[in-house]
């Protein structure tokens, strides 16, 4: 249990072969019927952590979810990367659902906390300071030991807010389509998702600066928020 594996990357190939008889084994069309399907009702934005294998701890089989990670599970609105994978998953394969997901024990929100030197990264963690200075108090007044697990909830809770603040949500609440942004945060101890309760699901969510006015009143006419 728990020990390091040391596995060369020809039995990588070796599992990966193992995995398709097996699959095989179990149902002869598995291949030819995935292959024809993509339609994800989800999109998991996550931590690149490899503790935390998105599809596995939710039980969806290839397919079912459509998947973003990077470090600390940001979502700058500059990111060409993040916003491409927000915009076809919405305006394509037409999620419903966006989860974002953070992870208590997170290194890129120790780090960011820590404000120790760690080179070109330290620009990409500046997002999870701008989350830290805006909740500057509340964590300081924490005992040491719990502010990064805090941090990393609060970076949630920012995070959907940045998901909801771009275009193409917006867009897609002023067509009348059911999208909602989830904040969860997976426990590495038990396994476990926590909902934090910050979900959002129209413009009536958000801060009136972060509203596209036209497509607010759309969605409002559409008979959504
Ligand atoms: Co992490």
């Amino acid at each position: 249990m728990g020990g390091k594996r040391e596995l060369t990357p020809e039995q990588l190939l070796q599992n990966n072969r193992q995995w398709a008889a097996g699959k095989l084994a179990g149902n002869p069309g598995y291949f030819d019927q995935l292959a024809h399907v993509q339609k994800p009702d989800y999109l998991w934005i996550g931590c690149s952590d490899s503790r935390v294998p998105a599809s596995k701890i939710i039980g969806l089989r290839p397919g079912e979810v459509f998947v973003h990670r990077n470090i600390a599970n940001v979502v700058p609105h500059t990111d060409l990367n993040a916003l491409s994978v927000i915009q076809y998953a919405v305006e394509v394969l037409k999620v419903t659902h966006i989860l974002v997901v953070g992870h208590y024990h997170c290194g890129g929100v120790s780090a960011a906390l820590k404000g120790t030197d760690y080179g070109e990264i330290d620009n990409w963690l500046v997002h999870i300071k701008d989350v830290w200075r805006d909740n500057y108090d509340t964590i300081m007044a924490l005992p040491e030991d719990k502010r990064a697990d805090r941090l990393v909830e609060l970076n949630v809770a920012a995070q959907v807010h940045n998901v909801a603040r771009t275009s193409m949500v917006q867009t897609a609440w002023a067509e009348g389509r059911e999208l909602t942004i989830h904040g969860w945060v997976y426990d590495l101890h038990d396994g476990l998702l926590r909902d934090l309760g910050v979900a959002i699901s129209g413009c009536a969510d958000l801060h009136a600066a972060y509203r596209i006015r036209e497509l607010c009143e759309k969605a409002r006419k559409a008979g959504g928020s």
